[in-house]
């Protein structure tokens, strides 16, 4: 396993042990980080019989659940988490987030939304001091599809930067998420006057934005793998 592996695995690893608990409720991120922490919850159900619901944020979360013969929730049942453990694209010394790599934002953005423990899970290069300083695609941005024009040049004319539709890799057009919207990625100046969270919530105002990729103030603690093996710990007192 090469070393970038080997931190996901170790960061997803360890929140793991330190957060699935008998009879939790989790939600279960999206992303390449958290098929680790999949992997280590079956591997502790296997050995200790944990009864642990897992509430998913994508297909491919759901997927992974099933296939690791989990136990399967949604939030009509269980609207209160005991943890979410997700993967991040970048986080800040502020541990705001850039989510949506993987077009699964809206889901990550509401079930994380439902605990008061979203724990994230991530190798060494997503730990940042300021966003963009190694994320160098953007920040996603779902929206409904007849509005992404509109969207793309209010976002471009009042925030600055260029804004990306994002195109499928195995299909001719754009990415469609899993609830059936479009992902703008927008590469974002580094430099900006306003906060992430004045940001964030004037950007969902813009009429057909559902959800950005923007996380403030939502994670717990974050895990990070790293090169020499060890995990670092980023988390307010
Ligand atoms: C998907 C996400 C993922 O959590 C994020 O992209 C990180 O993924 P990975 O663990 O593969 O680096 O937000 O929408």
């Amino acid at each position: 396993m090469d070393t970038l592996e080997t931190a996901k695995k170790i960061a997803a690893y360890k929140a793991v042990d330190e957060y699935v608990t008998p009879n939790c409720v989790i939600g279960i991120g999206s992303g390449s980080t958290v098929i680790y922490a999949v992997n280590r919850i079956a591997e502790k159900i296997n050995e200790n019989g944990l009864n642990v619901i897992c509430v998913p944020t994508s297909f491919q979360a759901r997927q992974l659940i099933i296939n690791n013969h989990l136990t399967l929730g949604d939030l009509d049942t269980h609207p209160k988490l005991d943890c979410v453990i997700d993967g991040a694209d970048e986080v800040d010394a502020n541990m705001t987030l850039i989510k949506g790599g993987g077009g699964c934002l809206l889901q990550e953005k509401i079930v994380a939304s439902c605990t008061n423990q979203l724990i994230i899970i991530a190798d060494h290069t997503k730990n940042s001091d300021r966003l963009g300083q190694q994320y160098k695609k953007g920040i996603p941005i779902e929206v409904v599809p007849m509005a992404y024009v509109p969207i793309k040049k209010n976002i471009q004319d009042n925030y600055g930067g260029t804004v990306q539709i994002r195109m499928a890799i195995a299909k001719a057009g754009p990415v469609v998420t899993d609830n059936g919207n479009f992902i703008l990625d927008w590469h974002f100046p580094f430099e900006q006057e306003k906060s992430w969270n004045e940001i964030s919530n004037e950007i969902k105002l813009i009429p057909g934005v559902i959800e950005i990729g923007l996380f403030v103030n939502m994670a717990k603690k974050v895990y990070f793998g790293m090169p020499d093996g060890s995990v670092k710990i980023q988390e307010f007192e």
